[in-house]
């Protein structure tokens, strides 16, 4: 079958997203040409482009024939391969990733993050109350960026005592999304990240609690023990994998409410759960763009082939707005149900930080609704420059406060 040529920019090229109209783009590729072939760019060889959400789910459930251990996102699966590949969990398969994965859910389950979950609301009910008596912030720099990473230092028992420190190189690390691409100031911060959870390793093993740290420390996978290298590597992917993410919906959570006063209203009037409206948010802000598998295999997908060893991209963007699944996909929709969006990933590799994300995500809905009346942008935002991550990096909001929000609010 001869298809259509439709004109796609460079999906590789961070500027793509933030000079067109990516929802028009993923919506011609839906309808006409579902599993695109996307040319070689000067960073790295062809790629397929899979954006209708079957195809999305089928690859995703297929760990037999799709594999992680060559990449999961772009950038690396365009250089060839991820150094952390059969360490870190996110790029490891098979039965090693099974058994890293049932360790580590053991500090990600519900019951272990009940103090976590706690600490989380009292951080909210802080930073917004300090944003509301100001009469508003830069939502994304005030309030946004503090929670996840807090929560994650939490999470790993980082003493309080290092955290100005941690955060500060987290920030530096993620400096080519943020400020200035090309600046050589984020590969430092990582390594200086990595040295510092080295440290954080070898106290841990004297000195072992139950946090991830500590269950990596001292538990066998595969009947070996994990050495430094394997847990320091997983524990930036905590910090990376749970910090951005989590802000970036907190943030497209209040640049949405601020453009749909009606779906604000809605919230706050308790005409939809916050549990409903936090899978909207996760749906309408899909922070993660994409993830990526290479095929083990030849593959049909769709009325395409796949060759053993293609790379093929998986855009959660344009699945996630996908007509055949979401009615009116466009429409941001708090009470929207069923919502089975792929914002956290489906099969094998699904978020391991699903319910922690979500803990911040509707914690923080309940602290809106609660303390703020009335939420305006206050200028214009900026958005990250990825190819991989969506949202804004600054959101100047004029935030009203609600004088019974403390007495509304539940510790
Ligand atoms: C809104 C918040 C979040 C979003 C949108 C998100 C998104 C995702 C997605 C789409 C995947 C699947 C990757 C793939 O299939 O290759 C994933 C996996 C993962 N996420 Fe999240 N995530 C969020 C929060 C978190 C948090 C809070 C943590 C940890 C602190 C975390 C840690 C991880 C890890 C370790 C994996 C790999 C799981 C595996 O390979 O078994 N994420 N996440």
């Amino acid at each position: 079958m001869v298809l259509p040529q439709i004109a796609i920019p460079n999906l590789v090229d961070p500027r793509t997203y933030a000079d067109h109209d990516m929802t028009e783009v993923w919506r011609r590729l839906r309808s006409t040409d579902p599993v695109h072939r996307h040319p070689a760019t000067p960073q790295g060889p062809e790629f397929w482009v899979v954006s209708r959400y079957e195809d999305v789910v089928r690859v995703l459930r297929d760990d037999g024939d799709f594999t992680s251990e060559d990449g999961n996102v772009l950038t690396t699966m365009l250089l060839g391969g991820d150094t952390g590949a059969r360490r870190m969990l996110a790029v490891t398969d098979g039965p090693h990733h099974t058994e890293l994965r049932k360790l580590l859910l053991k500090a990600f389950a519900p019951r272990a993050l009940a103090d976590v979950a706690v600490r989380v609301r009292r951080l909210i009910r802080r930073l917004l109350e300090e944003s509301v008596e100001r009469g508003g912030c830069d939502f994304a720099r005030d309030v946004a960026s503090v929670i996840p990473l807090e929560t994650i230092c939490d999470l790993l028992d980082v003493p309080v005592a290092d955290r100005p420190e941690v955060l500060r190189l987290t920030k530096s690390a993620l400096a080519s999304d943020y400020e200035t691409p090309g600046a050589d100031v984020d590969r430092i911060a990582r390594g200086e990240i990595l040295l510092y959870f080295s440290d954080l390793v070898t106290e841990r093993r004297k000195r072992p609690g139950t946090d991830p740290i500590s269950l990596m420390a001292t538990a066998e996978v595969g009947g070996r023990r994990l050495d430094d290298e394997d847990i320091i590597l997983n524990c930036y992917s905590l910090i990376m994998g749970g910090d951005e993410t989590s802000r970036l919906s907190m943030i497209g959570a209040v640049e949405a409410f601020a453009a749909h006063p009606g779906q604000w209203a809605a919230l706050r009037n308790g005409d939809v759960t916050v549990e409903s409206a936090g899978e909207e948010i996760l749906r309408w802000t899909t922070p993660t763009m994409h993830f990526g598998r290479t095929a083990r295999a030849d593959v049909r997908l769709g009325d395409r082939s796949i060759a053993a060893g293609d790379l093929v991209t998986l855009w959660f963007t344009s699945a996630n707005r996908d007509e055949t699944v979401f009615p009116d996909p466009d429409r941001f929709d708090l009470g929207r149900s069923p919502n089975k969006h792929l914002s956290l990933g489906y099969g094998r590799h699904f978020c391991l930080g699903a319910y922690l994300g979500r803990v911040e995500i509707n914690a923080m809905l309940d602290g809106l609704r609660t303390f703020v009346q009335d939420i305006e942008q206050a200028g214009p935002g900026r958005r990250i420059f990825s190819n991989f991550l969506s949202g804004m990096s600054s959101l100047p909001v004029r935030l009203k406060g609600d004088p019974a929000g403390p007495s509304n609010w539940k510790e």
